[in-house]
């Protein structure tokens, strides 16, 4: 059990939510309810936010909870019913603190409004954490390949804070593919400042964390490195450019995040490579959770 310390990657306090946005309204005090403690837009259509933990609450790095704000009254009964949606928890279970990474639908019930939450604010949290992201759904291998697209980051935001993630592999590969540029800053930053994290650096060493290569791609907007990962890995680049293997069932492992085409996509490719699915109640090769969306 590791000490409860100071999160790293400190969100700052920012609240730059359009001016003319309509307040979120302070839902009532209900026994689940905790406070926002920090706010970062990263896009026009991302941002993660923090907020207090109960003490009671325990969760594997990986999985998600639900969470979310009173709706509207109901005009006929006058009554007001919780909106809930499954976020992954994108902090590590050691955080002392909760973090998420939520993208913004201007017309989606839950993120249009939750967009607008600001430090001191309350949410709803049902603290019974589930999911199949998580370390315990694989069997042992040498090397873990994170997929992501999207808000599909975020659990492995979370993973990749865990000091099982470098126990139990050598290497540690996160893809992450999305449209813009723009759209890879929360991962990127993440993964940068990990690497040099001092309390990261003294808990596991720099070798440990030397383990992480990270591999962002973009599809609709300039970047370094253009192209779904999936078709890169098709054809043979995404394994040229890491300078390794490809994925064979002996050593690797995989975890994936992302909407349901890539999922599908990502599960067939992997299947292709000779991996099983896992699951919590039976460990295998690779595991898959569909990212939240509104
Ligand atoms: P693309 O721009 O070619 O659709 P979204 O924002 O729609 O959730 O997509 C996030 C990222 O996932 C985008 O870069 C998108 O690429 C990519 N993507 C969508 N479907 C697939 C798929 N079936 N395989 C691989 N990548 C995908």
């Amino acid at each position: 059990m590791l000490p409860a310390v100071k999160p790293m990657n400190e969100i700052t306090k920012v609240t730059d939510a359009a001016p003319n946005a309509a307040p979120v309204k302070a839902a009532p005090k209900l026994p689940d309810t905790q406070t926002v403690t920090a706010v970062k837009h990263w896009t026009d259509k991302l941002f993660s936010f923090r907020m207090t933990r109960p003490a009671t609450m325990r969760f594997r790095s990986g999985e998600f909870v639900m969470i979310g704000l009173m709706g509207d009254v109901n005009p006929k009964t006058g009554k007001q019913k919780p909106l809930l949606r499954a976020y992954s928890i994108a902090s590590p279970s050691w955080d002392e603190e909760l973090e998420f990474y939520s993208i913004k639908v201007q017309d989606g019930p839950m993120t249009s409004r939750l967009q607008h939450i600001q430090v001191g604010d309350e949410i709803i949290l049902r603290p019974k954490p589930v999911g199949t992201l998580v370390h315990d759904a694989l069997i042992p291998g040498k090397r873990i390949w994170f997929f992501a697209t999207g808000t599909g980051f975020a659990p492995f935001a979370s993973l990749l804070r865990d000091p099982q993630t470098f126990e139990d592999y050598d290497e540690i590969i996160i893809t992450h593919t999305c449209r813009t540029a723009g759209e890879l800053t929360y991962g990127a930053e993440l993964i940068e400042n990990l690497k040099k994290d001092e309390m990261m650096l003294e808990l596991l060493g720099e070798e440990n964390l030397n383990k992480i290569r990270y591999y962002p791609t973009t599809t609709r907007e300039e970047s370094p490195k253009m192209g779904r990962i999936t078709d890169l890995m098709r054809s043979g680049e995404a394994f040229a450019d890491l300078g390794v293997d490809p994925i064979n069932p002996d050593s690797d492992r995989a975890m994936v995040c992302g909407n349901l085409a890539f999922n599908l996509e990502i599960k067939d490719l992997l299947e292709g490579y000779g991996l099983e699915e896992g699951a919590n109640s039976k460990p295998a090769q690779y595991v898959v959770e569909k990212a939240f969306l509104d």
